[in-house]
């Protein structure tokens, strides 16, 4: 058991600190990355994602191409399953009971849901932050360095605190105080904490569930700025109903609707653009006139 722990971690910082050069580390091979292209991978394929909670069936077989290093906005009505869908991506509906999935959802080739895939191993890839921000009562230093001491990480954890912040632009902010609580921050750097603890254990792809909905305007303007630039680096899925911030921050906008079975189902993905300026389907341009939802 000890050599497995060792060789975990091992392996774990070697992944960290591989990736932290641009070089990605799977199944013991090591490449370099390639430039990055015009056209970008795919950084999530969902194929035929239905989920029940209970007899309840929530959503109804979702195939969506998720591209890499590009924002991705899920909207719909409430209860049209975007949360659900949002967490299949990181199988974080598995922590509730009674739920069943059906379907794949690749990530780098591979089924998160495969029978020899640990929960926990997609959730070291894939961060997420809710809709209340939810700092750890400890100092922001811990806040940010939690995830990746967890993993055994052997870097510099200065270094490592202080690059997260960087990217979440908190760092300016809060610089002189990393011991202070994280608690007592505004909610808008509590957000911005929470995504620079997400992103401080080096995902690929970072969930956000409504990460503006409790947040003043000023402090949504910050975190939509970052959710564009974090997409340099990450790719970002963002839940919102906010229609307005989809069209300034993704990329690719996904439509989601529950109709009168209440099943959430797609009912167009495309370029945001598109989705706004020129939907196809007469159901997702009454909810962006706002006619419904
Ligand atoms: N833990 C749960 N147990 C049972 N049913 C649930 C659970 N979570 C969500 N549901 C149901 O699944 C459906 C989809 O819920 P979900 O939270 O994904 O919708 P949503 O689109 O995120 O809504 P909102 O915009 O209000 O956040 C709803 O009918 C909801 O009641
Ligand atoms: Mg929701």
């Amino acid at each position: 058991m000890v050599g497995n722990v060792t060789d975990e971690a091992e392996r774990t910082a070697a992944s960290a600190a591989a990736r932290a050069a641009g070089v990605s580390v799977q199944a013991g091979v090591r490449a370099t990355e390639p430039e990055p292209a015009a056209e970008p991978g795919i950084a999530v394929e969902m194929r035929n994602i239905s989920l029940w909670y209970g007899q309840k069936q929530a959503v109804g077989n979702v195939s969506l191409d998720v591209p890499r290093n590009r924002v991705t906005a899920l909207i719909g009505p409430s209860g049209c399953g975007k949360s659900t869908l949002l967490r299949c991506i990181n199988r974080m509906n598995d922590l509730i009971d009674g739920v069943r999935i059906e379907g794949e959802v690749m990530i780098d080739g591979a089924n998160i849901y495969a029978p020899n895939t640990e929960p926990s191993q997609v959730r070291r890839h894939v961060g997420m932050v809710f809709q209340k921000p939810n700092p750890f009562p400890k100092s922001i230093y811990d806040n940010v360095a939690f995830g990746a001491k967890i993993n055994g990480y052997t870097g510099n954890m200065d270094d490592l605190v202080e690059e997260s912040l960087t990217k979440a632009a908190l760092w300016d902010e809060v610089k002189h105080e990393l011991k202070k609580s994280g608690l007592a921050l505004s909610g808008g750097q509590q957000q911005r904490l929470c995504i620079a603890r997400a992103i401080a254990v080096n995902p690929e792809i970072v969930l956000m569930d409504e990460p503006c909905s409790a947040l003043d305007p000023i402090a949504t303007q910050r975190i939509e700025d970052l959710m564009l630039e974090l997409a340099n680096d990450y790719t970002i899925v963002v839940v919102t109903h906010n229609m307005q911030q989809a069209a300034r921050v993704s990329h690719k906008t996904a439509f989601m609707l529950a109709e009168d079975d209440l099943v959430g189902r797609l009912i167009e993905f495309s370029d945001t653009d598109e989705i706004f300026l020129n939907p196809q389907d007469s159901r997702t341009e009454e909810y962006i006139t706002g006619r419904f939802g």
